[in-house]
């Protein structure tokens, strides 16, 4: 599907991820099996965090950086990603591309298991994106949400799947969150702590 992706004014900086964007969604169009998001729920991705404007952001799944392309497109010029990718060889793959589109100095790739990395990590962060293996997604979920702050923003990508179930009806009765599913191609969720 051919949507235009940006209706704002684009910076110099902006041309450089949206052409890495592009370059990756060819790649996947001819034919290459990577799980990226995708431009219709990227579109979503993007501008819940042009809205939310985080200040930091945790992605738990980078694959080969396209939804951190987004997220760094949305923080341009003031937010800082840190990205976990278990895999070393897409890690290494999303660290040409964030270099090619011109943002590593916003972007910061630990490669390690989420729930490994979530358990090290002391820092909260005003944005989490969830996108790993679906089966860790309920056992990630608390951790997730001790590393948000108040009014903190938890996305998570393929919610629709019949595998998370449990993680749609967890984020929906949260104590600390405050959820909704939005019902897009395989589904995102988007939750809000208290
Ligand atoms: C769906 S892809 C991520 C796609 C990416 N967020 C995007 O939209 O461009 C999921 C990625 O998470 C990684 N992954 C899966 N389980 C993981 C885990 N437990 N810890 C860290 N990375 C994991 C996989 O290697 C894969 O690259």
């Amino acid at each position: 599907m051919n949507l235009p992706r940006h209706s704002t004014p684009k910076s110099d900086g902006a041309v450089g991820i949206d052409r890495v964007l592009a370059g990756i969604e060819n790649i996947v169009a001819a034919g290459r099996a990577i799980p990226i998001i995708g431009p219709v729920k990227g579109r979503i991705l993007y501008l819940i965090t042009k809205i939310h404007q985080p200040s930091n952001v945790l992605e738990l799944g980078t694959a080969v950086g396209y939804s951190t392309l987004i997220i760094a497109r949305a923080v341009m010029g003031y937010g800082r990603i840190l990205t976990v990718e278990r895999d070393p060889d897409l890690a290494r793959e999303a660290a040409k591309n964030i270099e090619d589109a011109g943002v590593s100095d916003a972007v910061e790739i630990l490669v390690d298991d989420a729930a490994e990395a979530l358990a090290s990590l002391r820092e909260r962060f005003d944005m989490i994106f969830l996108d790993i293996e679906k089966r860790y997604y309920t056992l990630v979920l608390d951790s997730c949400v001790e590393h948000l702050n108040p009014g903190g923003v938890l996305i998570a990508d393929n919610v629709m799947w019949d595998e998370l179930r449990e993680f749609r009806n967890r984020i929906l009765s949260h104590k600390d969150l405050e959820s909704a599913i939005i019902p897009v191609e395989d589904g995102l969720s988007l939750s809000i702590r208290a």
